[in-house]
């Protein structure tokens, strides 16, 4: 496929907000985060093609881009549901029971890490530690850090969600 048409499979307003992006950075590349979090924030999810328009427009190989999105796990390659859950498991939250909260969590969604719910509400993956050791173990709704997560809270917890 030609350059421009690859450009083109963004927005103006995707293109304009990655442009202001790469005029504050030395170099295009170093905007490749957000220049896949801004398409992301409009889109929900990253695609294949998306991505390749994204690897041209910072002058850099699709292989380059999609190695830095598969290790950033905040980039959805993956259509994902209205809110995306991650429970925690690294060390101090597998401590604290992030295993078993894991489970609860499936058990109580009906689906597994990796999964959406039929009803597109959630979708479950891991993550790393996310900063708050100190209350785990923790999790994530969309933007909400929950600490100090107790199994018979889920019922509560996911109810807020719509
Ligand atoms: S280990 Fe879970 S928040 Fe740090």
């Amino acid at each position: 496929m030609a350059e421009p048409a690859l450009i083109q499979v963004l927005s103006d307003e995707e293109l304009r907000e990655i442009e202001e992006e790469c005029s504050h950075l030395p170099d295009r590349k170093s905007a490749a985060i957000d220049a896949m979090m801004i398409v992301q924030r409009h889109r929900g999810w990253v695609s294949d093609e998306s991505l390749a328009a994204i690897a041209r427009l910072l002058g850099m190989s699709l292989e380059s881009l999609d190695s830095i999105a598969t290790f950033y796990n905040l980039i959805y390659r993956k259509p994902v549901g209205r809110h995306v859950v991650m429970v925690c498991d690294s060390v101090s939250c597998y401590v604290m029971g992030a295993d078993g909260l894991r489970k609860k969590v499936e058990e109580h969604l009906g689906i597994e890490l990796g999964e959406t719910t039929p009803d597109d509400r959630f979708t479950l993956l891991p993550i790393v530690c996310l900063g708050a050791c100190d209350r785990a173990p923790t999790m994530m709704i969309g933007d909400e850090l929950i600490g100090d997560v107790r199994s018979d809270q889920l019922a509560e917890i996911f109810g807020r969600f719509e």
